[in-house]
């Protein structure tokens, strides 16, 4: 089996985060404006080969894990196709995807005959109101009954929150209490200021200070990372005495993981990029149109050995817009 390829700052890259869509039923208020965003003309987006190019020449230069994104990557119309001949690569050992889950509820026994191993859901809010608010439209109970398709399906399941200040932090321990009955794990995300310079600073709240408040509450008992370099994203876990599910902490912001990073990207127009920030892409429709494999993995390499050290946002530096539905977050 091929070991994994090595960038410039001796990070092995095995995951590839790969968006199969720009679209979305949503409209979450921290990822596009009120709007929406232009989605690209259909002749733009990669066809279910182009795509399937792209996963197995990854495969074969040492990606083991593949997170297929969006925007919201059910509402592809051939997804089901899609993941699984995605499952079928050899070599490939885990095939998972982030949803906003409202689909799921039809979907989720599909996935996991394709071969998807586990979900991650989006979910703000667990209540209606401000749930239909921060996603400007959404259903609540439809992302519920995604959940709960979910598990019964026996996809390994986690919830998405993103915390924002004065927004829904005063939610986390409803979640807490969410994932107390169900095999779960809820991971409390750090806002990331990604649409623009000034959009929405002072709505990020430390981890640190989401732990210190959940503390007070109830005792967390750290788990300690396993499962290498695949297993263990940027999420630190811990557990509840008492709890079926766990709670996880993921801090871009306050404690950035680039040290670890062992991810590239591919939107789905076939732009390659090292990095979530501080990266314009690569983009690989030259090579992939004319069917040219080999300079197709000679771009993916050059992606590869390019990725920026990490990025600056906590010296407070923001980015420019970062349009999170076309790079899949
Ligand atoms: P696994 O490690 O595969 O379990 O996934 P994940 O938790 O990284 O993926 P998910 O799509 O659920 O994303 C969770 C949060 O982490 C989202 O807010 C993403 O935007 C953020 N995230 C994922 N990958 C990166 C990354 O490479 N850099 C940064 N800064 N944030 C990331
Ligand atoms: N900050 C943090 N997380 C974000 N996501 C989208 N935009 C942001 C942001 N600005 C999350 C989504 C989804 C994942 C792909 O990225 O909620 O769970
Ligand atoms: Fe919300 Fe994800 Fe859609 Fe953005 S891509 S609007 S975060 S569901
Ligand atoms: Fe990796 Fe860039 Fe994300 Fe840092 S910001 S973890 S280097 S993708």
């Amino acid at each position: 089996m091929r070991t994994p390829m090595q960038d410039s700052h001796h990070r092995h890259i095995n995951y590839l985060r790969l968006s199969v869509t720009d679209r979305c039923n949503l409209r979450c208020s921290y990822c596009m404006p009120a709007e929406g965003l232009p989605v690209f003309d259909r002749g733009e987006l990669l066809t279910r080969t182009e795509i399937m190019t792209i996963a197995r020449l990854a495969v074969g230069l040492g990606i083991r894990k593949i997170r297929v994104t969006g925007g919201e990557p059910l509402v592809r119309p051939d997804i089901v196709e899609l993941l699984d001949e995605m499952g079928h690569l050899p070599d490939l050992e885990r095939l998972v995807l982030t949803t906003n889950g409202l689909r799921l509820g039809k979907l989720a026994s599909p996935l996991k005959q394709a071969g998807v191993s586990g979900v991650n859901i989006s979910i703000d809010s667990l209540d209606k109101d401000l749930y239909r608010e921060i996603t400007r439209g959404g259903d609540l109970q439809r992302c519920l009954e995604g959940i709960d398709a979910s598990i019964e399906a026996g996809l390994h399941t986690k919830i998405n929150v993103v915390v924002m200040s004065g927004v829904n932090d005063h939610e986390a321990p409803d979640f807490v209490e969410f994932v107390r009955t169900r095999p779960i794990s809820v991971r409390f995300i750090e806002y990331m200021p990604t649409r623009g310079k000034d959009h929405g600073k002072s709505l990020t709240l430390p981890t640190a200070e989401l732990l210190q408040r959940l503390n007070r509450q109830m005792p967390l008992e750290a788990i300690e990372r396993s499962g290498g370099l695949i297993m263990a994203g940027p999420a630190r876990n811990f557990r509840i005495p008492g709890s079926l599910g766990n709670v996880g902490v993921i801090s871009p912001v306050s404690c950035k993981f680039c040290d670890d990073c062992n991810r590239i990207r591919i939107t789905s127009t076939g732009l390659a990029r090292g990095c979530l920030f501080h990266d314009s892409g690569l983009d690989l429709k030259p090579w992939l149109r004319p069917g040219d494999e080999k300079g197709l993995i000679e771009a993916l390499r050059r992606v590869v050995n390019d990725k920026p050290s990490g990025h600056q946002l906590d010296q407070g530096e923001g980015p420019d817009i970062v349009p999170m539905s076309q790079l899949g977050g």
